[in-house]
């Protein structure tokens, strides 16, 4: 047999016999990057099932907590590199495409940040100077390897309202535009982000519309929004996720989903808040699937994930990225949040690692498009 017709049966062999089953990113190649939340056992390279998970089906990780302030610089003297140059140096290595989350925040910033040493509020010229310092810190160490940035994370109350954090009572509301030009100055290829949630819900979405044509206007560096798209079974609706994509696409920013995961358990508060610090109590039946999801659950999860992939598709030419916040369900925030102690099922990869029926449904709308 010629060498070419032996290449040509063993490919014909290698797709009969040993088909490699879909991964994410190979779905999505060429229509958006997919990505995870990683915790510091996986980029510890601690967490075998999960570390094997990230490499193959993924080619875009954020950290879920290593660079936010308190972790990277939880004293003002002193920064805490270790677990972000691992977490940096675990993305190169299976060469993704690396997010830094997040410069500035309301929360997971230690108190001192905002006071000088006498516990009183810094000036507006301090905090400025704090922030700035951190910024170049942080960003500067990262130049070149960290590609996009969570610059400033939820300033925005629900009512589309400036949030009123210590960043905006101290600073003022051009906190936001010095971030990014601070961010900006430290690493001028970075890719810029303002990232928050509900932004789906009119209200937010059109202080965010304002927010970012102001932005604009003064021609602050502004990449793309982040859509956390912390997401319930009913919410947001498709046309509220299709509008949402629409008027920031209209703007002329990318959409990116930064934090995505659907929760499937029993509200326990009215609302739709992903705000961390919006804890209940839970109560009876808030927690009702201990012993497993049952199939028409598991079922409905596939659906509720197959309707919105099919709208991130759709808008795919204003889509970089969609990232999920977690990689197994076992890893998810979700297990303790708005109430601890739960057992949820938010994600595409079951507690054993293995793939769920909203997975099968997550790739079959990339096959749609290609
Ligand atoms: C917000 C933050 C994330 C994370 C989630 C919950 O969405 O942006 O960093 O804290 O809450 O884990």
């Amino acid at each position: 047999m010629s060498p070419k017709s032996i290449a040509i049966l063993g490919l014909l062999v290698c797709g009969v016999s040993h088909a490699q089953p879909a991964t994410l990113k190979d779905a999505f190649q060429g229509i958006f990057r997919i990505g995870a939340a990683v915790n510091q056992s996986q980029f510890d390279e601690k967490d075998a099932r999960g570390d094997s998970i990230i490499a193959a089906q993924f080619n875009t990780i954020s950290p879920e907590n290593a660079l936010k302030w308190e972790s990277i610089h939880p004293r003002l003297d002193s920064y805490n590199f270790d677990p972000a140059d691992h977490y940096v140096a675990f993305g190169e290595k299976n060469k993704m495409f690396i997010i830094g989350h997040c410069l500035v925040w309301h929360s997971q910033v230690p108190r001192s940040v905002f006071q000088d040493d006498k516990g009183a509020p810094l000036t507006r010229d301090a905090l400025l100077e704090r922030m700035h310092d951190h910024i170049r810190t942080v960003v500067g160490r990262y130049k070149g390897r960290i590609g996009g940035w969570d610059v400033v994370n939820e300033a925005l109350n629900e009512d589309g309202t400036m949030r009123k954090s210590q960043w905006l009572n101290i600073i003022g509301d051009d906190f936001i535009a010095k971030a990014f030009q601070f961010a900006h100055e430290a690493d001028p290829k970075a890719e810029l982000y303002y990232n928050d949630y509900s932004l789906e819900n009119e209200a937010k979405r059109k202080g965010a519309v304002e927010l970012i044509k102001k932005l604009k206007a003064q021609g602050v560096p502004i990449t793309a929004i982040g859509l956390q798209g912390h997401d319930k079974m009913d919410w947001p609706t498709a046309a509220q996720q299709a509008d949402t994509i629409e008027a920031f696409a209209a703007l002329g920013i990318k959409v990116n989903i930064t934090e995505l995961d659907v929760d499937v358990l029993p509200r326990t508060a009215p609302g739709n808040s992903a705000d961390v610090s919006a804890t209940s109590a839970g109560g009876s039946g808030s927690n009702p699937y201990t012993a497993g999801l049952p199939d028409a659950v598991q079922q409905a999860l596939a659906q509720r994930y197959a309707e919105l992939f099919k709208i991130f598709v759709k808008y795919r030419a204003s889509i970089t990225r969609i990232t999920f916040w977690g990689v197994t369900d076992g890893d998810s925030w979700l297990n303790g949040f708005p109430v601890r102690g739960r057992t949820n099922y938010p994600l595409l990869f079951d507690r054993e690692g293995k793939t769920k029926p909203a997975f099968t449904s997550v790739i079959s709308t990339a096959k749609e498009v290609k």
